[in-house]
């Protein structure tokens, strides 16, 4: 078994799909390792790491996909819509491919991974199951983004997070506002602590009151019915406009005294819910600053432009896209340590074997055998359920 590690070709991404420190556990599992060259480098991971490692690097990008039985990415094609199409005529029947595929947002592009007749697998679509949290890619990433929003407000905001007291004065503390505590409002809870802030967050989900409070965060209470708020995997569900309209209101005092807010309120395969409003933004203090980690999803502010900086009515708009790439050494770390647990738990003596009982490869694996066999993603693209495909070897 081979697998293969394409330099990442998303304008301005930064991270590689698997790092050195991976190939010995890959190797164990009886692959072997081809890897573009330069591929790790802007990640801090030099060819020559690999090389140390006994992987092979090969100069040109054909010549991975040729080489592999599966191929490793970070962005594939579809969460790749810049570059991603290229790769496209380097897949072949029956080679996996493994990364982040939006396919819940773009599922077109499924369709055509799907006519290269490759076995994909979504990484974003991984289980919340315990069994599966050393594989959760997307909570890795979130992790990341999180604690890069924190720095960002921090070195964009006129004021320092910590109080001090100092014999020019008292210093008071940032107020940090976080909506959405899921994992990258956890993270952004954390690193806005540990920089002195203080921080409040809200969630609809019930079960994060605890975890915003147990992070030293105060956890806003609003009068919402929040009774359906989550559904059985752990996500939050998309509430009314009627709901959403309450929250605005209730939410504006609160956003009005706060010098930074973190939203990342996000609901899988929805656009974002506008949670901040751009009179909300207008009542805001000059100099504050609004990261907007759900921008690529619509975004939780009115006022937020996708993937650029913005000030508004003197606040500062932080669309940032894929925060995770500005961290990219332990980004890496984390996503390479993720798909290479997934990929082990895939093979059965050194071959893909997908036994579609398995909850985690059920759920994750979108194309098979030229067909998108993804049941939501069948259902957006409007195709009949896929007859049961029998489990078995790619
Ligand atoms: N393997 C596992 O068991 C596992 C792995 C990862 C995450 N989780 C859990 O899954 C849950 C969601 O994780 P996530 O970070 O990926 O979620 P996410 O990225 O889908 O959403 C971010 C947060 O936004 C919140 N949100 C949505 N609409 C909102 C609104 N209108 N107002 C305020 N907040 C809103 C969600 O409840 C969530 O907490 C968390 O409970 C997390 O602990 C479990």
């Amino acid at each position: 078994m081979i697998v293969g590690i394409p330099k990442e070709t998303f304008p301005g991404e930064q991270r590689v799909a698997l790092v050195p420190a991976a190939i010995p556990i890959l190797a164990k599992a009886g692959c072997e390792v081809v890897v573009e060259a330069g591929a790790g480098a802007a990640a801090g991971y030099p060819d020559t790491a690999y090389i140390e490692k006994r992987a092979t690097i090969v100069s040109a990008r054909a010549e991975v996909f040729r080489a592999a039985n599966a191929v490793f990415q970070v962005l594939c094609h579809g969460a790749n819509d810049k570059t991603g199409r290229a790769d496209l005529p380097l897949l072949r029947p029956d080679q996996a491919l493994i990364g982040f595929l939006r396919p819940l947002a773009s599922p077109a592009t499924v369709q055509e991974i799907a006519a290269t007749g490759a076995v994909a697998f979504a990484v974003e679509l991984m289980p919340r199951i315990t069994r599966a949290q050393s594989m959760d890619a997307l909570s890795s990433m979130s992790t990341v983004a999180g604690y890069k929003a924190v720095l960002l407000a921090a070195v964009t905001v006129p004021r320092m997070f910590p109080m001090l007291m100092t014999a020019a004065g008292t210093i008071t503390p940032a107020r940090v506002l976080v909506v959405g505590a899921g994992v990258a409002g956890l993270q952004a809870i954390a690193t806005a602590r540990r920089l002195g802030a203080v921080v409040s967050a809200y969630d609809v989900r019930a079960a994060a009151k605890e975890q915003v409070q147990s992070l030293g965060g105060r956890f806003v209470e609003l009068p919402l019915d929040t009774a359906d708020a989550e559904d059985a995997g752990g996500y939050a569900r998309a509430q009314d406009e009627a709901f959403y309209r309450r929250q605005r209101e209730l939410l504006g005092r609160v956003v009005a005294e706060s010098d930074v807010v973190i939203t990342t309120a996000v609901v899988p395969g929805k656009k974002s819910p506008v949670l901040i409003t751009a009179d909300m933004v207008a009542g805001m203090t000059a100099g504050s600053v609004i990261v907007d980690l759900a921008a690529e999803r619509g975004g939780n502010c009115e006022l937020t432009h996708p993937n650029e900086t913005v000030v508004e009515h003197g606040v500062t708009i932080i669309g940032s896209f894929n925060l995770a790439s500005t961290a990219p050494y332990h980004a890496s770390q984390m996503y390479s340590r993720n798909i290479t647990t997934f990929f082990v738990h895939l093979l059965r003596e050194g071959k893909l074997r997908l036994d579609l009982e398995d909850e985690i490869t059920r759920e994750t694996l979108v194309t098979r055998g030229g067909e998108v066999v993804h049941p939501r993603v069948r259902e957006l693209l409007s195709l009949a359920p896929a007859a049961t495909a029998a489990a078995g070897s790619a």
